[in-house]
């Protein structure tokens, strides 16, 4: 037996779990790398929950427990900064200019040699959000206040430590008595737009912008709202600090403030000189759009902290930093009016009609409302001065009205469009609103009758194919990639085609001749023969293409597969019961009613017939099949599940995966006891070794070929390669 520990059981397990949570918090929040599943996490967190249940005194302030304290504060408390928290001087010039007449500054203030060798740089990105200090003592979270006007900040600490990214304890052995640390609370763009859709589910107000969403989340009375809102953060540099000798250079703190747990952008760069700051902005403007969270602009610091010494500050700016702003991705501009467009399946969605407005590098003049009731949540009428949003590759939105002149509004000062313009972080009625803009009770296009979904929140024209729009767009999704994939139908094709009379319904696209075609303008006799060419292709498919190519409503690509391989025949599907439909793996009672619906209409049975005689065919499995039971359908493979690893010689990974599935078999991400064969080709790497490991079956692609064909018996894989 070994010698007894000193410390009490309790005592060192909860320093054990403590110390457990902390690692693993930090790989899964920080790191993006968990190591362990959510589910032993949350073993290990009620374990130290009930072990500080028992013993109180073990509770410490730094225990992940600790986090979500469920009281709400009177007040947030004036926090005085042993380190005034400055701001920044912001380079407007948006171009290279920016970069350039900051570096010519330095070199200035430094008094350096024209042919003296380029300052060192730190280059980073700005991040668009809230200015938060953390204040650490002897390695412990004690204290995070906001920016407030400099001087004096508001006491945040319990919303703080909600968020999961910022540690309650420095990953140190010897922590310093004192380190304060300062960076920007954010949301990342995937998180700000999940929290408006649940917004919109429960028809509640949206939010504007992921930066002033945070801000106001960090400054909630109730830290419970506050962890509702899921926020990140960057540290950026350091406050007060006592008793710790950090390295020389600003890249090098950043780099051991990572190494003490906290996040780092890894967006940043040592640089030389001017042309190394215009290269940096240059980079981080063309990767803007792929960024997880907005930004609007970089920030470029003097590297060494001796010359950063040297250079001083200006009254309330360092001279040894600057903002260089690019383009904003929210103005300000005026809704002309509102036009209702109509959608594939008939859906009408009011689209603002903008003065132009140059945002986000584009102009825009048209912008997405989503629908009629979002719009009078956000209280926009026609007339109104609006702001306009446009980040990331998101489709251009009308986010909210400018409050009036005057508006006691303007919560959060003077940074951003939105809050220069007197908006708050989500969009309140200020006064009685009366909407001068309602849905249209007949179609804009067709003229049919305009429907309100039961209980929904969307308008429907219910002209079906009678309706122009709804042909363009039914026509452009039979033609997409993931569909019939007929190259070359676009947009302005379609237009012409149907705007000219010349297609009507999806078979007469078949019809389509090379004469026909180059009659229309704009179209050479070249890529009318291309269409056509790419037509005839087209007619060689697959059952779960051609279901999803239907359009049917409800069916994306998932069902149609799923269809596919349950049925394995078009009749079969046609024929089926809403009770048979329910069979279908992931099929519910709304999409079973959608498909049956869809077949029980006879325009809908002529069009599929006419589009079989036109020539369009795929693999089919011959005899019964649509199990009652429940069991997938009698495809040659079906109930087989295959994995692929590598890379194959001929077949992409799509066309493998689509192959397999068009035989009945699943592909999984895992091989399994379960797995059937694993397919592995060049490069070929832990599948490979875990399919060894348990004994399944490897092909390569030839014996996968072989496997199809001889399973399917219609060897209908044996002509792809
Ligand atoms: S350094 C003394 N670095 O921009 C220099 N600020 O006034 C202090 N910001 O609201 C600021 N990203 O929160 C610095 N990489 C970054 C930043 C950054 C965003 C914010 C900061 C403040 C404003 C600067």
């Amino acid at each position: 037996m070994p010698a007894r520990p000193t410390a009490p059981v309790p005592a060192r397990r909860a320093a054990e779990l403590r110390a457990l949570l902390h690692h693993h918090a930090h790989r899964y929040y920080v790191l993006d790398a968990p190591e362990i599943p959510d589910a032993e996490y949350d073993r290990l967190f009620r374990e130290l929950q009930a072990l500080e249940e028992a013993h109180p005194a073990l509770r410490t302030p730094d225990s992940p427990t600790q986090r979500v304290l469920g009281r709400v504060l009177e007040g947030l408390a004036p926090v005085r900064h042993a380190v005034p928290m400055l701001s920044i001087h912001t380079e407007t010039d948006t171009t290279a200019a920016g970069a350039t007449a900051f570096d010519a500054r330095v070199r200035r203030e430094l008094a350096l040699a024209a042919d003296a060798p380029p300052v060192e740089y730190a280059a980073e990105l700005k991040f668009d959000g809230l200015a938060i200090n953390l204040r650490y003592e002897a390695g412990v979270l004690v204290l995070a206040a906001t920016r407030g006007d400099g001087e004096t900040g508001e006491d945040v600490t319990q919303n703080i430590r909600t968020i999961g990214q910022i540690p309650l304890r420095l990953d140190t052995a010897h922590p310093p008595p004192v380190l304060e640390v300062r960076g920007e609370v954010y949301m990342r763009r995937d998180a700000f737009e999940r929290l408006n859709e649940r917004q919109r589910d429960k028809g509640e107000r949206t939010y504007i912008n992921p930066r002033n969403t945070a801000a106001g989340a960090v400054r909630q009375l109730d830290p419970a709202m506050t962890a509702s809102r899921p926020l990140s953060f960057f540290a950026y540099g350091l406050g007060e600090v006592q008793g710790w000798h950090g390295p020389p250079t600003h890249a090098a703190v950043l780099d051991a403030l990572a190494a003490f747990g906290l996040p780092v952008s890894a967006d940043r760069r040592v640089v030389p000189g001017a042309a190394g700051l215009v290269a940096f902005h240059r980079d981080i403007e063309l990767r803007r759009d792929a960024l997880p969270f907005d930004i609007d602009g970089v920030v470029y610091k003097v590297n060494a902290l001796a010359l950063q010494c040297q250079l001083g500050f200006k009254t309330r700016e360092p001279r040894w930093a600057v903002a260089h702003k690019y383009p904003a991705q929210e103005q300000v501009t005026r809704l002309n009016g509102i036009e209702v467009q109509v959608g594939r399946t008939g859906k009408l969605t009011p689209v603002a009609k903008l003065e132009p407005v140059f945002v986000g590098g584009t102009t825009v003049s048209n912008a997405t409302l989503h629908n009629v009731f979002e719009l009078r949540r956000k209280g926009v009428r026609v007339g109104d001065r609006v702001i306009v949003r446009r980040a990331g590759d998101v489709i251009p939105e009308v986010v909210g009205r400018v409050a009036d002149a005057g508006g006691a509004d303007g919560a959060e000062g003077a940074e951003g469009a939105a809050g220069a313009a007197g908006v708050d972080g989500a969009n309140r009625r200020r006064r009685r609103y009366v909407p001068n803009f309602h849905m249209p009770r007949h179609c804009p296009v067709c003229g049919s009758d305009v429907q309100r979904e039961k209980g929904g929140i969307d308008h429907r024209c219910t002209g079906g194919l009678f309706c122009a729009a709804q042909r363009k767009q039914a026509l452009l999704h039979f033609a997409g990639r993931r569909a019939m994939d007929i190259e070359g139908l676009g947009d302005k094709l379609v237009d012409q085609l149907v705007d000219a009379g010349i297609i009507r319904t999806l078979p007469e696209l078949y019809k389509l001749g090379v004469a026909k075609l180059a009659a229309l303008e704009r179209m050479a006799d070249r890529s009318a023969a291309n269409l056509v060419a790419a037509l005839e292709r087209s007619k060689q498919t697959t059952l779960a293409r051609f279901l999803y190519a239907l359009g049917i409503r409800h069916v994306g690509e998932a069902t149609a597969k799923d269809l596919a391989r349950h049925f394995g025949a078009l009749d079969r599907v046609m024929a089926a019961s809403e009770e048979q439909l329910l069979q279908v793996n992931d099929v519910g009672p709304v999409v079973a009613a959608s498909i049956h619906a869809f077949f029980a209409q006879p325009n809908n049975r002529e069009v599929v017939e006419q589009l079989r005689a036109a020539g369009v065919h795929w693999p089919e499995q011959q005899g019964p099949g649509g199990g009652s039971s429940g069991e997938p359908a009698a495809l040659p493979l079906a109930g087989k599940t295959l994995v692929l690893t590598g890379t194959l010689p001929t077949l992409s990974r799509d066309e493998a995966k689509e192959l397999i599935e068009a035989a009945g078999a699943k592909v999984a991400g895992s091989v399994s006891k379960k797995t059937n064969w694993v397919v592995a080709g060049e490069e070929a790497g832990s599948k490979l070794d875990k399919a060894r490991e348990l004994g399944v079956p490897v092909l390569d692609e030839a014996g996968l070929r072989a496997l199809l064909a001889a399973a399917s018996g219609l060897a209908a894989a044996s002509g792809a390669g």
